[in-house]
């Protein structure tokens, strides 16, 4: 009978373990990182600190969760790149003990590619080939998948990442970090219509959020000269119509890029995909072109360590294992 696997996610500010048996998850405890609120965003010293005060209780209560015991683990998983350096390290010297100390594969797993893949966990999970829009903190990407092991990058941004926008707006809108949500929240309550932004269009697959967020504070600055209590009053009205310029962004090349693959199997990962307006949107895409949708559940969106534990459990079914010696990497070289 196959060994449970460990996988642990900690590229960014939250520190999570997962354990998966025979594809399947049984756990997945995720510790998010307040401390970065006060900031106004993640402080990459304080975010390795605080992996180093979680990374052993997350581990334990996902064991625990599970009904397993870390001496029966077959292999582990981590995420390798891409992400902050010192915190990416606190997760692969933690993982990589263990494969020593358990004589056990280790696996390196790359977080953009995890997301991706967070779409498996569906049920039932999507066909391959699948198109899919990431859209995260960092990233903002049109992925082809041909299968597990057959990422393809078809478009991605140029400048900002869709959270990217959506954080330095909120900020702008004096919402705390991270703004994401927030917008999204106040958006429900306010008019998409009320005001019109910027849309900026590169060539390709390609985005373009800097123009985006440029125009939201020109406008802002104009409006607040006019009434300094403006954002207060308004701040549904400009929420509804950020969220709503920034679906239409992403719609935009997306839609090109699926009627010309002809692909009829489409999906959402990355934080961004918890927006209740681009969940709407896709699905109602998927409505008019007649085309499969996957979404993942809102859990698996953030980052999560299910996901790196669903891509590591695919590593080790094709033997892709990591050597010991494998740095991390900051960035997001994809082969
Ligand atoms: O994938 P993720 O958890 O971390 C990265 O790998 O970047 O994505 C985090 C991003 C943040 O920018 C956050 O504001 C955004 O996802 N986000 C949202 C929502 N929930 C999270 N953006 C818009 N609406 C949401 N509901
Ligand atoms: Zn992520």
């Amino acid at each position: 009978m196959e060994r449970p696997l460990l996988a642990i996610e900690s590229s960014c500010d939250e520190t999570s373990a997962s354990i998966c048996l025979e594809g399947k998850i049984l756990s997945n405890i995720i510790a998010t990182q307040d401390v970065h609120a006060r900031y106004g965003g993640v402080v990459p010293e304080l975010a390795s600190r605080a992996h180093m005060e979680n990374i052993v209780p997350v581990v334990r209560e996902a064991l625990m969760a599970a009904g397993t015991s870390i001496g029966a683990l077959g292999a582990v998983a981590y995420t390798r790149s891409p992400g902050l350096m010192g915190a990416l390290l606190v997760g692969a010297q933690f993982a990589k003990s263990l494969s020593l100390s358990l004589q056990i594969p280790l696996i390196g797993v790359h977080h953009m590619k995890a997301h991706v893949l967070a779409n498996l966990l569906n049920e039932p999970p999507p066909d391959f080939p699948f198109l899919c829009l990431t859209v995260s903190g960092g990233h903002t990407q049109i992925v082809l998948a041909t299968s597990p092991y057959d990422l393809k990058i078809l478009g991605q941004t140029i400048d900002d990442a869709a959270g990217e926008a959506f954080d330095k707006i909120a900020k702008l809108l004096e919402l705390p970090y991270p703004g994401g949500p927030l917008i999204d929240k106040w958006a429900h309550l306010g008019n998409p219509d009320a005001f019109v932004f910027a849309k900026p269009q590169v060539p390709g697959y390609n985005y373009s959020f800097s123009g985006l967020k440029t125009s939201v504070l020109y406008f802002l600055q104009q409006q607040q000269k006019l009434d300094p209590d403006f954002i207060h009053k308004y701040r549904a009205d400009i929420c509804a119509s950020v969220q709503s310029t920034i679906i239409k962004i992403l719609l935009r090349p997306f839609k090109k890029a699926m009627l010309e693959t002809g692909i009829k199997q489409i999906c959402l990962a990355g934080g961004v995909s918890a927006n209740s307006g681009l969940r709407a949107a896709f699905a109602d895409l998927g409505k008019r072109y007649q085309v499969n949708v996957s979404v993942p559940d809102m859990v698996y969106c953030t980052d999560n360590a299910a996901m790196i534990a669903i891509s590591g459990w695919y590593q080790w079914k094709q033997q892709l294992f990591t050597p010991l010696d494998s740095p991390c990497s900051a960035r997001s070289e994809w082969a």
